[in-house]
Formats: structure tokens, sequence, C-alpha cells
């Protein structure tokens, strides 16, 4: 069991690095003045400070369910778990399934991987292509593991997206072996195209979904969430209870302000879409003119590049690199097997339009001189 490379790269780094490391949101787009208005009115009311139930408030997750239901996955107040972030939603899970096997995308989000080890699951990782993972393997490590990881949207590291046909192959790979699924979704909202229906969407009893407001509103909230039958909620309560009693209340209250005008998030979307696209648009231009050998595929959302070189070794460079205070994250931290020595992960939403064009100056001088 190793420590995340990427928190033990953000711990040797002052504020003067280019980091492309992190899985950060933009600061500067925090709604700070709509979240203070929502904050000066909940400090006030005594409840605020006081314990409150398991689940989460009752008012938040029905908001939330809302949302759900909106997007044509009819969802109740009772089918939601408020959770401290989607990290805790994934060791509450992976405690819940402890011991089994769970066939998982390779590569995969790391934060994940460790919850699982942590509770002793076995992982058989299925390579994930650009469109999906690789259905003929699915098919047939689900039938002995019964239990599957998946990241849809613009997953972490890669960026791939499910295609909606392989959406619906999944979910129907799932339901016909009785088979559980664990879709993590925290980059859902973040789409410069369109927006996907979920795969447990097509299977709400065989389903966990997990989303956060981490990549959207603010990390520091710590809300994530849990979409599931109701049954399975009740179950899990029990974990949940026993880690933390309940989620903050005092970000739930904010939380539950800030959406009481649903709008407010909406329009705070569209603005973070249009945004991270930009990014987006000009660290490939930046890439493509000044780093052409690095091949990858262009996000559909999220907030990762991923790719790789023909023959450079990306651990030499990233030695380099941080001593010339730029730092990305090698492909290979996020493999179970399979080493991958010239692949790369590049965060774009964390830094400036300034610091891509003066991080990859960098990259590139050290690459070619
Ligand atoms: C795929 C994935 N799941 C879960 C998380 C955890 O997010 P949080 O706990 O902030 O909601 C992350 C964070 O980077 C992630 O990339």
């Amino acid at each position: 069991m190793k420590r995340s490379f990427i928190r033990e790269i953000l711990e040797c780094i002052d504020d003067t690095t280019i980091s492309f490391a992190g899985g950060l949101p933009d600061e500067s787009l925090f709604p700070i003045k709509q979240l203070q208005k929502a904050s000066n009115k909940i400090v006030r009311k005594r409840d605020t400070w006081q314990y409150s139930i398991s689940n989460g408030l009752f008012d938040l997750r029905d908001k939330i369910a809302s949302r759900y239901t909106k997007d044509g996955f009819d969802t109740k107040a009772d089918n939601i778990l408020i959770t401290t972030g989607s990290q805790q939603a994934l060791y509450i899970l992976a405690r819940y399934f402890q011991n089994k096997d769970i066939t998982i995308e390779s590569p995969s989000y790391i934060g994940a991987m460790n919850s699982f080890k942590l509770n002793n699951l076995d992982t058989k990782s299925i390579k994930i292509e650009d469109d999906g993972i690789d259905i003929k393997c699915f098919k047939k490590s689900i039938q002995n593991t019964k239990l599957t990881y998946l990241i849809a949207d613009y997953q972490n590291p890669s960026s791939f997206t499910y295609s909606m046909s392989k959406r619906k192959k999944v979910a129907n790979i799932v339901k016909s072996n009785d088979a559980i699924l664990i879709e993590d979704s925290p980059y859902t909202d973040i789409y410069f195209d369109k927006k996907y229906k979920s795969i447990s969407s097509y299977i709400p009893n065989n389903s966990f979904h997990l989303g956060s407001f981490s990549k959207t509103l603010s990390p520091s909230l710590r809300i994530g969430y849990i979409r599931a039958s109701k049954e399975h909620i009740d179950e899990l309560l029990l974990i949940k209870e026993s880690i933390d009693l309940h989620s903050c209340g005092l970000s739930q209250n904010i939380l539950n302000e800030y959406l009481s005008k649903p709008k407010k998030l909406d329009k705070h979307l569209e603005v973070l879409q249009d945004n991270y696209k930009k990014k987006m648009e000009y660290f490939c231009k930046c890439l493509d003119n000044m780093l052409p050998s690095f091949k990858y595929n262009k996000p559909k959302g999220g907030m990762f590049i991923y790719g790789e070189f023909k023959d450079i070794d990306v651990y030499e460079l990233l030695e380099k690199s941080l001593k010339n205070g730029v730092v990305f994250v090698p492909a290979d931290e996020f493999l179970t097997k399979n080493k991958n020595k010239k692949g790369i992960r590049f965060n774009y939403t964390n830094s400036s339009f300034e610091e891509i064009k003066k991080g990859i100056t960098i990259l590139s001088t050290l690459i070619h001189t």
C-alpha cells in the first residue's frame, strides 16, 4: 500500500510551481459571493450547529434527488446518502464489499484503488479504450467478480468517455449477471458538448451512483453523495455512522441554501464548462505546437489530458521539471499492472493561460535541448 504519488508531489511544491499534477479546480471560479451569502444566512440558525441525521439533511437530499429526476433518472431523497466527499463514498462501498473481487478500468482512480486495497478487495483490471471499457474482457471478468467500479464520464486519469452504445452494453452485462456497478461520476457536469445518460440509470437497483460537489462548487465543502436503492442506502448507513455519524452540518446547510435557487448552480456550471473548455483547447494548442510527439485524445469534458510520448521516460522528465518548477503525474501511477513510463496525465483546470504556456515551454525546452 503506497501513499498517493499526487499527494506526495503536492506536498513538495510551492506557490511558484506550475502544477499540472493535482485534480484541482480553478479557484478563481469558486462562486464565493453566493456561498458567502448562503453562509451568512445559515450561521444564524441554531440547528446549523447541532448534530444532524446520518443520511444527510433531508432538504439537501431532496434537491439532489430532483436533479437526478430532472435528468430522467427517477430518484427520491431516500435514495441519497450524503457523504464526506465522494472519497468517503468509495471507502464506505469498499468496506461494504470487503474481501470481494472487483472489475476495474485500467488506468483507474488512485483514491478508489487505495480504498479497495485497504478493504482487501482484489482488483481485476480491464483496458479502457477511448469509448469505454473493452466489452469482451469486461463480460468475461464480471462473470467472476459480480462487482465493478467504473468512471464513465471524462475518466480520471484518461478523460475517456463511454459512448452511449457502450453504456447500454455495460448496463445489460451487469444486469444479466446479477452483478453490481459502482459508477463514480464527479466530472459528469463538466461536459463540453452534451451530458451523457449515466449507466446506473439503466440499472437503478444494481448500481451505486456517486456524485460530488468538489469539482463543480468547492472541494473544501467535502460534500459528495451516493444514489442507490433505499435498501442499499439503509445498509450503507451502518458504515457511515461508524465513520463520522454524519457529514459536516455546516457544509450541508451552506450547500442546501445555495441550491435553494436551482438556476444558480446551472448558471455556475455554464461558466465552468465554458472556461474549462477554453483552457483545454489552449492546453492542446500548446502541446501540439511545442510537444508534437505527445499523443493524446482531446477530452470531451472533465479536467485532464492523458497521453504518451513515443520514447521519453517521463519519470526522468519529471525529475528535471520538478527542479524547473513544473509538475505532472506519470501515467504509471494509475496502473495496477503493465508499466507505462511514457505516459502523462496533465491537469489543465488549475493553471492560468499564462502558466499553461510557460509550463509547456519549460517541458519542451527540457525535452528538446
Ligand atoms: C474519480 C474520482 N472519484 C472521487 C474523487 C474524490 O473526490 P471528492 O472526495 O473530493 O468528492 C476524485 C477526486 O479527484 C476522483 O477523481
